[in-house]
């Protein structure tokens, strides 16, 4: 049977955008997979990394956004970019439908809970769509990640090459 949106044949219909923030610090092989989710949902991702005067990052800003577009090179749907202040303030101003965070366990659920909803109230219009990961990613976080590799661990298989490349390189430098 042949279906139609309902929009109608031959309609213009809106590209839709969300918008992926975090600190990716580093970005890790679960946030690539969330990414490659969301992809198969939107029509473009933004990843959005969050410059944090606060925190000290292992990564400068300028690092994390380099090393994603490395890893998103090639993937015309995804765009690679920086943000500071108010998240809806970005996501409204880059034209996002929804905000994409994974959720890997019960522990994530209220944290990202409070967060979904003051970004609600803030910005109706844009939803929060929640992903989970490959099961094979559900314990990975970039903060496991810089501890293991601090102490010396193995992290290949869980952050993308360039990353893993980077973390080396930043260690020998001391
Ligand atoms: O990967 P992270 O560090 O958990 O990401 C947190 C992030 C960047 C999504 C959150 O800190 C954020 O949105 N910061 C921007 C400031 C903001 O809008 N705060 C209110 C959120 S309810």
């Amino acid at each position: 049977m042949k279906t139609e949106t309902s929009a109608g044949a031959g309609a213009q219909v809106a590209a839709r955008l969300a918008v992926y923030p975090g600190s990716f610090d580093p970005l890790t092989n679960g946030h690539v997979d969330i990414i490659l989710r969301g992809l198969r949902i939107f029509d473009r991702i933004v990843v959005a990394v969050l410059t944090n005067p606060e925190k000290t990052p292992l990564f400068s800003v300028e690092e994390r956004v380099a090393m994603a577009r490395e890893v998103f090179r090639g993937q015309p749907r995804v765009e690679v970019d920086a943000f500071g202040g108010l998240l809806v303030e970005y996501a409204r101003r880059k034209g996002a439908c929804a905000i994409v965070r994974g959720l890997r366990a019960i522990s994530d659920f209220e944290y990202e809970f409070q967060m979904a909803l003051m970004n609600r109230r803030l910005s109706p219009e844009i939803e929060t769509v929640f992903m989970m990961p490959a099961e094979a990613y559900t314990y990975i976080s970039s903060r496991l990640i810089r501890e293991v590799f601090a102490h010396g661990g193995p992290i290949t298989g869980l952050v993308p090459d360039v990353v893993e490349k980077q973390l080396r390189e930043k260690s020998a430098r001391g």
